[in-house]
């Protein structure tokens, strides 16, 4: 073979290529294991003719290696140029989250009762029918503990339907004065509907202490709802019942929209019903080991979501477990 006319071959081939693809094809045509000068070499049988190919072998490596780097260095050039970042643009702004509304409602009532020197306290989701119904006072007749009421996770075992046991965990493991607030999810095997949801929020509230009165119980109830709806609310109690209080009473806000002249909010009655209430039950007390005639002590419970819907005129409870953004963010 002629391996001068070789070699300027193969240079011409290696300058020209433009591409590392084009580069590779020159690599295997002219040093590749086929290629004609791999096996000239294979055959050589004298010196002379090994010093001369090899001397081409050599330096069309050389070539090859050059061109490489200098298609390297191109395709540098070409990227710091062309793929610039400009740094001066604006980027692209993360959209920034917020507590959820029930969580804002939550921190709200709990900075309420903590401005009245009270006590958050953590309650549990899952409770021993013990704590959440015979504490409490309820007859083992009492529809609550039906299981078509109140989810059993297994034998005495159940999600709680309220935050009331609270009061009775805090009860325990401490001695009067109490005042204290629980805030927390419930569970009742509700359908969903406009007012229903199988989990909602409760606020819990306890306080324990000598000579406490249904007046008490008023006075605080006025300054929460103050607080949460505008200092010109009203506040008016209705007789109920509840196991674990006696007297039990509902506690209503007049209605913060048409201050009670009547709208659809308040279905014209003017007052918006809050939720449950009571002087502590003796029953309760003695089954903490507190004695009812040393102390007396009022409890209350509410739903958040409750709360919150009336605050901001929300029609749907469920609304707030949907995660849609385009409500969640008008909050
Ligand atoms: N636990 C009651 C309910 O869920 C509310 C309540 C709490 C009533 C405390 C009285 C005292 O309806």
């Amino acid at each position: 073979m002629d391996a001068e006319a070789y070699r300027r071959q193969a240079l011409a081939a290696v300058e020209s290529a433009a591409t590392a693809a084009e580069l590779d094809e020159a690599r295997v045509r002219y040093l590749g294991r086929k290629s004609e000068l791999k096996q000239a070499l294979r055959e050589v049988r004298d010196r002379e003719t090994g010093m001369t190919l090899n001397a081409a072998r050599e330096a069309i490596e050389q070539a090859l290696e050059a061109r490489q780097s200098e298609l390297e260095r191109t395709e540098l050039d070409r990227a710091l140029t062309e793929e610039v970042v400009d740094i001066t643009l604006p980027g692209e702004a993360r959209p920034r989250g917020h507590l959820h509304l029930i969580t804002q409602v939550r921190r709200e009532v709990e900075d309420i009762f903590l401005g009245m020197g009270y006590e958050v306290v953590e309650g549990r989701e899952v409770e021993t029918t013990r704590y959440l119904f015979d504490a409490l006072n309820m007859p083992p007749t009492h529809p609550t503990r039906s299981p078509l009421h109140t989810f059993y996770l297994n034998g005495d075992i159940v999600l709680r339907t309220e935050t009331s046991p609270a009061q009775v965990h805090t009860m325990e493991r401490q001695e009067p004065p109490i005042y204290m607030v629980s805030l927390g999810r419930c569970y009742r095997r509700d359908t969903p509907d406009a007012t229903h949801f199988p989990i909602f929020h409760q606020v819990e509230g306890l306080a324990v202490d000598k000579g406490i009165t249904l007046a008490d119980l008023k006075g605080t109830l006025q300054h929460l709802f103050r607080s949460l709806f505008g200092e010109e609310r009203e506040t008016r109690f209705a007789t109920h019942f509840f196991p674990f209080t006696e007297p039990s009473i509902e506690a209503y806000v007049s209605c913060f929209l048409c201050d009670g002249t009547g709208c659809r909010v308040c279905k014209h009655s003017g007052w918006i019903e809050i939720g449950g209430a009571g002087m502590v039950d003796p029953n309760v007390f003695e089954f903490v080991g507190y004695d009812p005639e040393e102390v007396s002590g009022f409890a209350f419970g509410w739903g958040l979501e409750r709360i919150a819907m009336f605050r901001h005129g929300l029609p749907d409870i469920r609304a707030l477990w949907e995660n849609d953004l385009r409500l969640l963010e008008q909050f």
